[in-house]
């Protein structure tokens, strides 16, 4: 096979941050997907509707003619004190489809998060009413528990009980990391999907401490063993409409990750479909990349797959070893930055 023609994949978990750091990194992302699902945890957080339509607009100009093209979909940040009324307002607009759970403490800006979901019922029987997704980080914050369990005790703890509790309520779990997750999602009662990333499919653990520490494949939920790399793998490959397309490309300043205690986040987003083509193909499944890059997480937001079509070419490349960032002269490290790539867009 020497290309791979689908339908304009969507990408259902995406970090933009903001302001400079935003422009220079979104057309990115427009290059390649139709759609993006836009996380909230911006300085403050995206608590409101009109925050994240404010935030939307925001992109869009940063975009500029390129915004005719790409769809952003805007996420609202669960917290403690989310309102009934404001899952309501959400639930009006057809730019926001999801509310994000971050455990407090769990990642990158969640120190505005849920501290116990009994604080967020009224929100959570309303999303249920309404039909709104819940996208979830699925990590326990408990620091007795490993940092490489704390997914698995997620699942017991808190989204078993979670979903006891709001049977109806539309759960996507997001980047998951390990076998106990896939086999979850795989099982579990409807309504759930799950996002998987580039570099949980492409690289385990040993990638982190590979000849020296290795902040730039750094991020949260941290990579885990090779047995749940495969474990994903086969997941995504699967051609189980549960399982979709979300890269949490999460761009941090390089001198934000190469220091003294570095931020999480793989910034994956300028080749992010050519590694999951390269993702794909190392277990020869091709043919399966277009339902989980353009359809399965279409359909689960109860949206259309795009209509036009983009193409994938055989092509050797290499991934830039850094990029501008911002408009201050910094710079950003791709996500496996330097290595070979199979694929490119052709365009
Ligand atoms: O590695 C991560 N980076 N994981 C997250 O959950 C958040 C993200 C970010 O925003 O940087
Ligand atoms: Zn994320």
């Amino acid at each position: 096979m020497n290309e791979c023609v689908l339908p304009r994949p969507d990408d259902w978990h995406l970090h933009l941050r903001d302001g400079a750091d935003m422009a220079s990194v979104v057309g990115y992302s427009a290059r390649q997907f139709g759609r993006a699902l836009v996380m909230p945890n911006l300085k403050p957080p995206v608590v409101s509707v009109q925050m994240a339509l404010a935030y939307r607009s925001r992109i869009l100009a940063a975009l500029g003619p390129a915004s005719a093209s790409f769809k952003p979909y805007m996420t609202l940040y669960l917290t403690d004190q989310t309102s009934a009324d404001e899952v309501r307002a959400a639930a009006q607009s057809e730019d926001i489809l999801a509310f994000k759970l971050y455990p407090a403490g769990a990642t990158t800006n969640s120190e505005s998060g849920v501290t116990d979901l009994r604080r967020c019922e009224a929100a959570l029987a309303e999303m249920e009413k309404q039909g709104v997704v819940l996208c979830v980080h699925g990590e326990v914050t408990d620091p007795q528990v490993d940092v490489f369990d704390r997914e698995a005790f997620f699942i017991d703890r808190v989204l078993i009980p979670l979903r006891q509790r709001f049977p109806g309520l539309r759960v996507v779990f997001e980047h998951i990391t390990t076998s106990q997750a896939a086999d979850y999602v795989r099982q579990a009662q409807e309504p759930i999907g799950a996002t998987i990333t580039p570099q949980h499919l492409l690289f385990n653990r040993n990638s982190l401490f590979q000849g020296g520490l290795r902040p730039h494949y750094y991020c949260l939920p941290v990579l885990k063993r090779e047995s749940h790399r495969l474990a994903l793998l086969e997941a995504a490959t699967s051609g189980s409409p549960r399982f979709f397309l979300g890269t949490d490309s999460a761009p941090h300043a390089r001198n934000t990750k190469e220091m003294d205690c570095g931020c999480a986040g793989c910034f994956s987003a300028p080749d992010a479909l050519a590694l999951y083509a390269q993702a794909f193909e190392s277990v020869g499944r091709l043919d399966r990349l277009a339902g989980f890059a353009s359809h399965h997480g279409a359909a689960f937001y109860g949206l259309e797959s795009s209509s036009e079509t983009i193409r994938l070419v055989r092509s050797a490349q290499t991934i830039a070893e850094s990029l501008p960032f911002g408009n201050g002269g910094q710079t950003i490290v791709p996500l496996a930055a330097g290595q070979r790539l199979d694929w490119a867009l052709a365009n």
